[in-house]
This record gives C-alpha cells, sequence and structure tokens, in this order.
C-alpha cells in the first residue's frame, strides 16, 4: 500500500473568527497560529492538522496524505508518471508552511488538489485542547476520513483505487451512491459520494471517549440550525457520531468508536441495510432520500442488524453481569 494516512487537510474559509471558534470551543481543537490569511490548529502531536485559509469558495483547498517512506514516495511517484498523471514536487517554502520534509502536488481526475508528503512533524509541545476532551484518535490511522462529492464516480474511483493504492472496504448504491476505501486500519480515510457538483461533503473526527462526542453534541445543539445528520450509528465502520455544518459550508463528522479492519484479509461488499442502523436523520438529503434512509433504518431494526462496539484499550470495563440467556443468546448469534 503507497499512501499511509490522512496527514491534514486545507480548508477554504472567508471567515476565521468563525472557525477559530468552531474548532475550538466545539471540535476541541488547539489554535496554534493565526495570521491575516491563515489559522493553523493542532488535534494531536503533530504541529498541524488543519490549515484554514482565507478563501472564498468553502470546501476542502488540499489534502494531505502520507507516505511511510521514501521509498513509497518513489513508487507513487513511478504510478502517476506511468498512468500520465502530472505532479509537481513541493517547494521548500511550501514544505516549510506545511511542516514535512518533503513531497509532491498533483490534481485529481475530479480536480481536487492532493499532495503526498514525507515525515510530517511533530510538535515539541504537548497537544492542548480547546475544550476538555479525552483527545482524537489519529497515529497511524491519520486525523480521521474525507469524503468528497464527486460527479464522475467511476474515473476518480479508478484513481485512487489504481493509482494510489486505495482499497474499496464497501459502496452503498441507495439512497445514494457511495464508496469507501481504506488505507490503513482505519474503515475509511476516503470516501465519495456520487453528486453532480463536486465538492467537499465531511470529514470525520474520532474521539476516545464515548462521552466527548455526546458533550460536544451537547454543545451543537445549542445552535440547532448546524447539526447536518442527528446522533446515530453507521452501519459500515459502526462509528456513533453526529454531524455539524462548518463556516465552510460542508460538515464535520464527530464520532466514538470506528471499526479496525484487518486490511489484509478484507473482502468489499454492497452495504444493503442503508447507511446508517439507527438515527443520522439527514438535514443534508431532500425528503425522499431522508424517507428512504428512515424506511432502511426501519428495515435494519426489524432485520435484527446490530453490532458489537469497538473499544480501544484503557477505554471499557467488562461487565461483571454472568446471564445465563444473554450467554445463550450471544452464542447463538
Ligand atoms: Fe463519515
Amino acid at each position: 500500500m503507497s499512501l499511509s494516512a490522512l496527514a491534514y487537510v486545507g480548508i477554504r474559509s472567508d471567515d476565521l473568527g468563525e472557525w477559530a471558534d468552531y474548532a475550538t470551543n466545539l471540535l476541541g481543537m488547539q489554535m496554534v497560529d493565526r495570521s491575516k490569511k491563515t489559522l493553523s490548529l493542532r488535534m494531536d502531536d503533530r504541529k498541524q492538522r488543519f490549515i484554514i485559509h482565507d478563501d472564498p469558495g468553502g470546501g476542502l483547498k488540499l489534502m494531505g496524505w502520507e507516505v511511510a517512506s521514501r521509498a513509497d514516495l518513489e513508487t507513487v511517484c513511478n504510478k502517476l508518471e506511468e498512468a500520465k498523471v502530472p505532479y509537481s514536487q513541493m517547494t521548500p517554502t511550501l514544505c516549510e508552511e506545511r511542516f514535512v520534509k518533503e513531497g509532491i502536488v498533483l490534481n485529481d481526475p475530479a480536480g481536487n488538489r492532493v499532495e503526498i508528503v514525507l515525515e510530517p512533524a511533530l510538535a515539541d509541545d504537548g497537544f492542548v485542547p480547546g475544550r476538555s476532551i479525552s483527545g482524537f484518535v489519529t497515529g497511524p490511522l491519520g486525523l480521521g476520513h474525507a469524503v468528497l462529492t464527486v460527479p464522475d464516480m467511476d474515473e476518480t474511483c479508478r484513481f485512487y483505487q489504481e493509482v494510489l493504492g486505495f482499497k474499496l472496504s464497501d459502496f452503498v448504491l441507495s439512497p445514494f451512491k457511495a464508496y469507501f476505501f481504506h488505507t490503513n486500519s482505519r474503515h475509511h480515510s476516503l470516501a465519495l459520494i456520487e453528486m453532480p457538483k463536486l465538492g467537499t461533503h465531511h470529514l470525520m473526527m474520532e474521539l476516545y471517549n464515548l462521552d466527548d462526542v455526546g458533550q460536544g453534541y451537547d454543545i451543537a445543539l445549542t445552535k440547532p440550525e448546524r447539526i447536518g445528520a442527528t446522533l446515530g450509528r453507521h452501519s459500515n465502520d459502526f462509528m456513533t457520531s453526529f454531524y455539524t455544518f462548518t463556516p465552510s459550508k460542508f460538515m464535520i463528522e464527530y464520532g466514538w468508536g470506528g471499526k479496525s479492519i484487518n486490511v489484509d484479509t478484507w473482502e468489499p461488499y454492497e452495504m444493503k441495510d442503508g447507511p446508517s442502523l439507527w438515527g443520522h436523520e439527514r438535514a443534508w438529503l431532500d425528503e425522499a432520500g431522508r424517507e428512504r434512509a428512515r424506511e432502511m433504518r426501519m428495515n435494519a431494526a426489524k432485520n435484527n442488524v446490530r453490532e458489537p462496539v469497538y473499544v480501544t484499550g484503557d477505554n471499557y470495563r467488562v461487565s461483571e453481569i454472568d446471564c445465563l440467556w444473554w450467554n445463550t443468546e450471544a452464542r447463538n448469534r
């Protein structure tokens, strides 16, 4: 596998002040630098994860993907040359701005700017969250996932799989068409939704503790108009999450409990139960789409679609309850 994780993102916004408030007070990120033109945010031991650019238009301006070694970077360059995809080396100034050792810049077939980088720098001091949270699940899994809307699904899917080496996790054809890709054991680091307009659907950030998400939901609900999807649980990565609209119009999914997969044995499949097991009432879907999504959730519930929770180490207690009925029931499942 060539790319190892989503390292950072650049975001367009004409309101850096609103972003500073949203990122620190709701998401719990740390603001590290603010100039007239950019806002730099941390979410872990890395120097920078989000760069908010004073650019109109909203949405993602760029995605920065990391590779584990120079050999992997060379493999990516060879693949791009074979596929006749133009790319350029990052200048020393750009590497300094991104806090990386080196990297390349290119566009995907839909026109999204992609940067592929080596050795993103660690900060000298610890992460100080903007509000009290236990922290984000990042490390080898990267900052989370990015979901883009593309008008031409086939060409873009082919590029990410055949040229950049992403692997298909699964896909859904109703109530919308979406493909989910992994590049590490996070169920998906990238997803594409077919829509007429090129854009950014959402970014996902995963928290260590379910209460971080619930407490964030309470904060989000103080301005209900910014809820993009209510609290719910996804049927593919099992993430319990809610969505809010960012000041850049796309959404951030704020979640807990994402499934990890074995990348060597994983087999992709079509999800037939819809995108969510429960909840996730989507403000961004039209009424017909919402109705279809609701119907699929009701059917999933009727059909006994229930999944175990995925919990990080030191973040759970196994119940002392020893119930014969449940033990038999669990075994039968
Ligand atoms: Fe998501």
